[in-house]
């Protein structure tokens, strides 16, 4: 099976609705503080596959969800990576000059401004998760913030972040690997998921929510694996940021602990295991299905 005939006209239409929702809702670049706003805007916007946005979608429409809910949901999702994609590109952290195509924030803006679009980013986006104002909503509401926050936190992204920092001066074993790999860049992805799954009018059989929950872990995982081998692979125009830097600053990665070639072959058992797990689901998945062909198959 290959990805839906429609599905490069769904993903662009999504993006398109994404760009404009963060466009009208993220502070205006005229509003005090201006450079700070400035800043935040440059990172959040025009650029970026947004592929947590389009997961919480996908996952929103397996349930009927709706679609202003799932969009502020998208858009907090959003809210958070390109924070840590800010942080991730700081002098302190990777020290990287190229982000999307354009100057990273903190060459842009400097490393003060962008440490806060870092830290308003993040707060903007449990902003928006609270402000849900429909009472059939409000139960689920609370499951949505609690998922981002620990997403976000020392249990999921941060502290993956903090085990990749550690990871340059001790050697990783493979199952601490898949750890990180799972905290930093899965758990984000896993949460897209499971959020847009809790944005319907009623809750998933707890069967499937374990199912879907497998699946995310899956592609949360397949994501970044799929990063490190495009770091070795691709030129840094095709990336939008500079390539081979995970070698150059001795970052842990498939690739650098077990090769391209099992890097690749870990990543496909990850696509069929996903695509496994989505078609036990009795759900329309073939969103779900056409997103972890594309988080295999992008060359960016
Ligand atoms: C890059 O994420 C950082 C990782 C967590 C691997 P993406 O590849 O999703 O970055 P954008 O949003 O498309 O720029
Ligand atoms: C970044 O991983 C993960 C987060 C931002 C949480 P990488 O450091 O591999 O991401 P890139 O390659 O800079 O996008
Ligand atoms: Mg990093
Ligand atoms: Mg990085
Ligand atoms: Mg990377």
């Amino acid at each position: 099976m290959t990805v839906s005939p429609d599905f490069s006209d769904w993903m662009t239409e999504q993006r398109a609705a994404m760009e404009q929702f963060l466009d009208q809702q993220l502070p205006a670049p005229n509003v005090a503080p201006t450079r700070l706003h400035e800043a935040m805007r440059h990172a959040a916007l025009g650029g970026g596959k947004r592929i947590r946005a389009l997961l919480a979608l996908a996952a929103g429409e397996l349930v009927g969800a709706p679609r202003a809910r799932l969009l502020c949901v998208a858009g907090s999702l959003e809210l958070i990576h390109t924070y840590s994609l800010i942080h991730d590109d700081l002098p302190c952290l990777d020290n990287d000059v190229l982000r999307r195509g354009k100057p990273t924030c903190h060459i842009q803006f400097g490393e003060a401004t962008a440490l806060l679009a870092g830290d308003a980013l993040q707060s903007l986006a449990f902003q928006w998760l609270s402000e849900e104002s429909e009472p059939r909503f409000q139960a689920s509401q609370i499951s949505l913030i609690h998922l981002l926050a620990v997403a976000s936190g020392s249990r999921g992204m941060a502290g993956g972040q903090a085990i990749d920092l550690e990871s340059t001066t001790t050697p990783l074993p493979l199952p601490e690997l898949e750890i990180m790999h799972l905290k930093k860049t899965g758990a984000l992805i896993r949460a897209a998921i499971l959020m847009g799954a809790h944005c319907g009018p009623t809750p998933l059989e707890a069967a499937d929510l374990q199912q879907l929950t497998h699946f995310a872990n899956r592609v949360g995982l397949l994501f970044q694996i799929v990063d490190d081998i495009l770091d070795a692979t691709m030129d840094t125009s095709t990336l939008g940021k500079t390539a081979g830097k995970d070698e150059a600053h001795q970052k842990a990665t498939y690739v650098t602990l077990l090769g391209l070639g099992p890097a690749r072959q870990r990543a496909k058992e990850l696509e069929q295991e996903a695509l496994f797990t989505l078609a036990r689901l009795p759900l329309a998945t073939r969103r779900l299905e056409d997103l972890t062909r594309f988080m295999n198959a992008r060359h960016h």
